[in-house]
Parts: structure tokens; sequence; C-alpha cells
């Protein structure tokens, strides 16, 4: 199954250094380096999340990946109760100013960042981007994490994109990538990212939340496999190691 001897040993020193828990929809968490991790936080407007109680969430950081409802709809209960450091653009950072949370990280398309918890990278994302109220959301985008010696990319809301080409020599553990189409990429397409970021390990996300985006699992898995690629499916409320 791995290829070899330097990718064996990484694994075995790096195993289980990082959490992920899955949220539903977009929604994830990444646990790394003793910190706690929120991505996108749509929860409780999501029928089949309804087992998940978001004030038992109590995240150190906030990531958003765009501002549409179904990426921000829980972000300001979650960020009361935990106090989250808002990592967004900057466009949704000044934005978050004037709604009660004026010290979010602003970033913006190819900048990096060190945390405390290790270095995060926003790039591009094709997808458009307007905040619950109609403003602005500045360029949709993704992240690259990198912690504890894994590098994770969460593609965020996208289209199949060339800029994906980018991240081939980032030598990245996992790819997390929208698979529901509609709104985002596919499976045919995510398969197709899969191979531009070079990364065989797969996250699917943005699915099954609404009727446009239900897929059929079996089959998913399966074009996964046949294209020799690991993807995780992971039920709402369940974490693996990365
Ligand atoms: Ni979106
Ligand atoms: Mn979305």
């Amino acid at each position: 199954m791995y290829g070899n001897i330097s990718t064996l040993k990484r694994l075995y020193l790096t195993t289980q250094n990082m959490k992920f828990t899955y949220y539903g929809h977009a929604c994830f968490g990444l646990e790394t380096g003793g910190k706690k991790l929120l991505f996108d936080p749509f929860i409780s407007h999501n029928s089949l999340a309804k087992h998940i109680d978001i004030n038992s969430l109590d995240p150190d950081y906030i990531l958003l990946s765009h501002g549409h409802g179904d990426h921000v709809a829980d972000l300001f209960a979650i960020q009361k109760n935990s106090g989250a450091k808002v990592i967004a653009i900057a466009d949704i950072a000044g934005w978050l100013e004037g709604k009660g949370i004026p010290d979010a990280h602003g970033m913006n398309i190819g900048g990096g960042f060190i945390f405390d918890f290790g270095r995060v990278k926003m790039v591009n994302a094709i997808h458009s981007s307007s905040l619950p109220d109609g403003s602005y959301g500045g360029n949709p985008a993704g992240f690259v994490i990198n912690a504890e010696g894994k590098k994770i990319y969460y593609a965020g809301d996208t289209a199949l994109h060339y800029d994906m080409k980018l991240l081939a020599d980032e030598n990245l553990d996992w790819a997390i990538l929208p698979i529901g189409d509609n709104y985002t990429m596919g499976a045919d397409d995510a398969i197709k990212a899969a191979g531009f970021v070079n990364c065989k390990n797969v996250i699917g996300v943005h699915y099954d939340t609404f009727p446009p985006i239900r897929i059929d699992k079996a089959e998913t898995l399966s074009k996964f496999e046949k294209a020799g690629l690991n993807l995780q499916l992971i039920p709402i409320g369940e974490s693996i190691g990365l």
C-alpha cells in the first residue's frame, strides 16, 4: 500500500498527531499542536447534524473558507462561547469587526502565517463569496495547514482549477475536498483535483446536506478506489487520526 520506506517511517513517526472530526457539510475540526481548529461552522441548521451540540465545541481557532451561510451560520454562537480567534480573508475579517469580533486574523490569497499550532497558507479557490447580510466577502479561499509534520489541504468550496497543481510538490498528507457537485466540484473533478495536488488521501466534504448535493456513497467510494485513491467519508460526529 505504501510506496517506500520513507513514507512508512513518516507515517510511523507522526501517527495520530492530528485528529480530524467531521461535523457535517464542510464543517470539521482538526486537533493539532495542543490546539483545536474548527473550519466553516455550519451545524445547527444541518438536519444531518442534529446530534452535534455546538455548545460542546470549544475551538481555539475558527477558520472560514468564505462567507456563505453554509460555512458561517454558527460562527457567532461558537466564537462567543469559546473566544476562538477567527482566521479569514481580510474582507471577512473586516466585516467581523463591525459584528462584535474585532480581533479576527485577516489574510489573503497566497499569504501564509505561523500561528502557535503551525503555519496556515491561504490559497486560491474558484467559487463566490458574499456574507449572509449581502456584504462583500472578498474572494473564496482554501487553506494549507502545516502542523506537527503534517500538511493538510482544505480546498474550500471550489471548482477544479489549475492552481491546485501548485501544490503538487508540497507532499500533502491529506486533501479535504468538496465532492457534492452542483455548488462545487463533484466526485469526478475531485479525483482530478487529488491528482493535481498529488495526494492519495482524500476526505470528502460538502455532500448530502441538501437535495442537489446528495451523492451515492458506494458509487463515489468505488470511483475513488478505481482511481487508486483513499477516500474517507466520515460519519458526522466521528473522528480519525491523520
Ligand atoms: Ni459556498
Ligand atoms: Mn458551501
